[in-house]
């Protein structure tokens, strides 16, 4: 929603809600106590860039394509792979049985330290962050939890500010980069995903040491159709009842498709954008493809 009074802090830099699922207490236990396990799998992303996708790849792998064991249709996402940063999440923690998978949004300086002494592993997943503007911009007239402007400029603004909830998504993307060379650290982009599903898929499966026969690829593929997660109660938030989003008034499954910035950013938004990109990523050590 739009017009929620909200309340913010900042954590080391990184700005959060203070509201029921968020605080100063459980970000520090997170950090700095929480303890990862070397068989667990982390899908971290910053908001809007595949999250939801991510999980259901990542819960079929690890049930090797079966739908009943991967429990994809009967327990919603955010219980099978909690957000692990946040109360509600630390709670759901409680009910998994290793190996889990964990979900994360956290900047890379406020993550477990435990991961980085541990075997444990992260997928990251990266998306063109004007997709993701666009994304988030139409999340915010349906989140419950979230606020974000209803002028799309002033929108612009914050998240080029680095104004949004988990900080810049800058900041984001260059602190967790400094992994690329860890071999328990995989990043991989939407784009990607969206390309070719099937050798995203095989390369997220040999990373995680799993070997999947056809048919457990082709069951990954399928379940995790746009279409088929757009209709499935434990992937589209229907579930969540009125707890996270109102469904009344747009679907979390919105359009899944790459380049829908350009029906929402007008040229002079894109040459902005464009400007403060060129200057925030000079030195980038990973080229996308949306870069020119
Ligand atoms: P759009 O709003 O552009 O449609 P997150 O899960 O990180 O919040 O990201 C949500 C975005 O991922 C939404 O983008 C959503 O439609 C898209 N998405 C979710 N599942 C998808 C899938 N199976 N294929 C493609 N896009 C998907």
């Amino acid at each position: 929603g739009r017009s929620k009074p909200m309340e913010f802090f900042n954590y080391k830099g990184v700005k959060f809600a203070k509201h029921m699922i968020f605080s100063e207490e459980n970000l520090h236990f997170v950090e700095n106590e929480f303890q990862v396990l070397d068989d667990d799998i982390y899908n971290v992303t910053y908001p809007k860039s595949g999250t939801t996708w991510m999980i259901e790849i990542l819960s079929l792998i690890c049930s090797n394509g079966d739908v009943a064991k991967a429990k994809i249709k009967t327990v919603p996402n955010y219980t099978r792979c909690p957000w692990y940063e946040s109360t509600i999440g630390m709670k759901q923690i409680e009910t998994l049985t290793p190996p889990r998978i964990l979900t994360s949004h956290l900047p890379c300086h406020i993550f477990a330290k435990s991961f980085f002494t541990s075997n444990a592993k992260i997928i990251y997943t990266i998306r063109n962050p004007k997709d993701i503007i666009v994304s988030w911009y139409h999340y915010g007239k349906i989140s419950l939890l979230l606020q974000c402007p209803e002028d799309f400029e002033e929108h612009l603004d914050c998240f080029l500010k680095g104004d949004f909830l988990y900080g810049s998504w800058f900041d984001h993307v260059w602190g967790w980069i400094q992994m690329k060379s860890s071999k328990n650290f995989f990043f991989i982009t939407y784009e990607e995903l969206q390309q070719d599903l099937r050798g995203s898929v095989m390369r997220i499966c040999d990373f995680l040491g799993k070997k999947l026969d056809e048919a457990a690829i082709d069951s990954v593929l399928e379940n995790t159709s746009f279409n088929i997660m757009k209709d499935n109660k434990m992937a589209n938030y229907s579930y969540a009842g009125k707890s996270a989003v109102d469904l009344s008034k747009g679907s979390f499954m919105r359009k899944g498709i790459s380049g829908d910035w350009k029906n929402q950013f007008t040229v002079a938004q894109s040459e902005r954008f464009d400007r403060i990109y060129r200057e925030k990523m000079k030195n980038f050590p990973v080229k996308f493809n949306w870069d020119e």
